[in-house]
């Protein structure tokens, strides 16, 4: 059954293009335009441009295009029909078929595959209510502390034992037989001969993000191998792009700020149970940058939580290299260690929500992760770890925390800045820091140039803002400006076209300008959090430039002894 055609044309003009794609990727006004860096293919600055007027994007970069269908099909990955209907579903009208002739309703490979796991996943939980084996399940089910609201929200089942409890059901159909066999439900050996590929085990379905079945886990019952025996790779299931939970996830918060990478299909389960609703697990890989993608998408904070053995501790390792270069300005990644022995679904029992919640926001920051491990794998090689450390921070294509990093890293070696720190290993500044310092300027800048851009573009910003005492005595070119605008903004709000008016005849006004300009690429929810780390990252500029001075000096005042105590106390806490 076709679509009519009217329809499709009415949801193309009913649904707006800057709102639909804000929502997914927030966009910022460009002159008549809307822009932001391009979904679709990796880059820095924005040439990905929303047009109201026109209704249609288009990137200059990869040179995708199109209007609000082709934007949900390449975002979402969806089909067409699938694109119709979740629009549809936007604006909570059902999508008519027309009878008789017209082009058929795509009924694909695909559409047979997912109606079949559903099916299969309906299969299993009626197994759990129904089978003469049942009893068993529920006492293992008991034995392992689930409740049957719990098993019910993650639609967890039983596939029986024997060869063709699945495949049975299909008998009269060769059809459905042979997508069993696609869906990897159903295994052939050599001999042709085919069955169930799940046999005598608990079964937690996976669904990807609309939902749909994909892929099941199955766990023994006790003491077997494999323990968990998984869906193979199928046209619909890869699992290094899913995560399990994060459909359910999405059902109880529609957008999370936290969410929690875990390792097994109990922990998300137990988890949910116990209220700590947030959780999904990587499919028993490391977590691969598509899953953190994903996940960064849904949440600007991912906390990665891992067993505190060694082998937690590589994988966590893992995680952080492939996190860091996706890691965009406001999100934040952090790692969390359980005491050995233990995994979330045990430790969430012992210590129950509240105090397993305490030690999610305990976590540990990714820069604290990143030099304590250094520290514990280089020691006292202060020259291998810091060559290490740069390497990974020259992943980092967020250059506020990629600065961070830098100078913290050159303090806790005793350096003065980057810059030395980078001189004193050996790369030439050419070759080395120029890079870094172009990549910056195209980029987001130095945090300096950002908290100017962000001052003078949200003039707000600066409303009731303590003094900043420090910042008056921080060496730094343009810091001046900064102090300038900061005593401009804070007490009477202006915006910037007031604000550019106190510098009429000044010569700062042209790189106020230019800055008013720039496209700073902070999302407007994150304005407040990006400009305070940029004055964080100053006081802590100055912290350290202070520090330095009195360590070098030869006898010290009272009040500098006492500054100097002071200066050590905070940079070692
Ligand atoms: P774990 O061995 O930590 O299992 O494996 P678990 O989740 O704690 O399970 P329980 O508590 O013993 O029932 C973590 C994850 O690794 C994958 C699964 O995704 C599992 O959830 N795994 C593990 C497999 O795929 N196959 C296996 O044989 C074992
Ligand atoms: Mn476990």
């Amino acid at each position: 059954m076709a679509i009519p055609r009217d329809f499709i044309n009415e949801l193309v003009a009913r649904i707006d293009i800057v709102d639909l794609i804000d929502a997914k990727v927030p966009l910022k006004k460009a002159g008549k335009n809307h822009s932001a860096c391009c979904p679709f293919h990796s880059e820095k600055s924005p040439s990905f441009t929303v047009s109201r007027d026109k209704q249609f994007y288009h990137c200059f970069g990869c040179g995708a295009h199109g209007n609000v269908i082709d934007f949900v099909m390449e975002y979402d990955r969806l089909d067409f029909i699938d694109a119709i209907e979740d629009l549809a579903g936007q604006l909570g009208v059902e999508v008519p078929r027309e009878q008789g002739t017209g082009p058929k309703r795509d009924e694909g490979l695909s559409r047979d595959l997912y109606q079949l796991m559903e099916e299969a996943s309906l299969y299993f939980q009626s197994q759990l209510r129904q089978h003469n084996d049942k009893q068993k399940v529920l006492d293992y089910l008991t034995h392992r502390g689930l409740s049957n609201e719990v098993v019910e929200h993650f639609n967890i089942g039983f596939a029986p034992d024997g060869w063709n409890g699945l495949l049975g059901r299909y008998r009269q159909n060769q059809d459905a037989q042979d997508k069993l066999l696609t869906a990897g439900m159903v295994i052939e050996n050599d001999n042709g001969k085919r069955y169930d590929r799940f046999r005598d085990r608990l079964m937690f379905p996976i669904r990807d993000r609309r939902g749909r079945v994909i892929g099941f886990g199955g766990r023994v019952l006790g003491d077997g191998t494999p323990k968990y025996l998984n869906s193979p790779e199928t046209p619909i299931f890869h699992k290094g792009n899913e995560l399990y939970g994060l459909y359910e996830l999405k059902q109880r918060h529609r957008d999370p700020k936290q969410v929690l990478i875990v390792e097994g299909y109990m922990d998300v389960v137990a988890l949910a149970q116990f209220g700590v609703d947030y959780a999904v697990a990587s499919l028993g890989t490391s977590t691969t940058a598509e899953q953190f993608q994903l996940l960064l998408r849904s949440a600007k904070e991912v906390i990665c939580c891992y067993d505190g053995d060694k082998a937690g501790v590589e994988a966590a390792w893992r995680a952080l290299e492939t996190a860091l270069p996706l890691l965009k300005p406001g999100n934040q990644v952090k790692f969390m260690f359980l005491p050995e022995g233990e995994d979330p679904d045990t430790m969430v029992r012992q210590v129950g929500k509240e105090v397993f919640e305490n030690q999610v926001n305990d976590a540990q920051e990714l820069p604290e992760f990143l030099f304590e491990t250094l520290a514990k794998r280089y020691g006292s090689d202060k020259g291998t770890l810091a060559k290490q450390a740069i390497t990974l921070t020259e992943k980092i294509q967020d250059t506020v925390l990629q600065s961070l990093l830098l100078e913290n890293l050159a303090y806790k070696l005793g350096m003065n800045g980057a810059e030395e720190l980078k001189r004193k290993l050996g790369f030439s500044s050419k070759e080395q820091v120029k890079p870094l310092q172009n990549k910056a300027l195209k980029g987001r800048g130095t945090p300096l140039r950002l908290a100017i851009a962000l001052l003078v573009q949200h003039p707000s910003l600066g409303e009731g803002l303590p003094e900043q005492p420090a910042l008056k005595h921080l060496k730094m070119a343009g810091i001046e400006l900064l102090i300038l605008l900061l005593d401009e903004t804070r007490v009477k709000v202006k915006h910037s076209a007031q604000l550019l008016e106190q510098f009429r005849g000044d010569k700062q006004l042209s790189t106020l300008k230019k800055l008013t300009q720039w496209d700073h690429q902070v999302a407007d929810e994150n304005l407040q959090q990006e400009f305070r780390k940029t004055l964080i990252w100053l006081n802590n500029q100055y912290i350290e430039q202070r520090y330095q001075e009195l360590s070098l000096k030869q006898n010290h005042t009272k009040e500098e002894r006492i500054q100097l105590t002071k200066l050590i106390s905070v940079i070692k806490g």
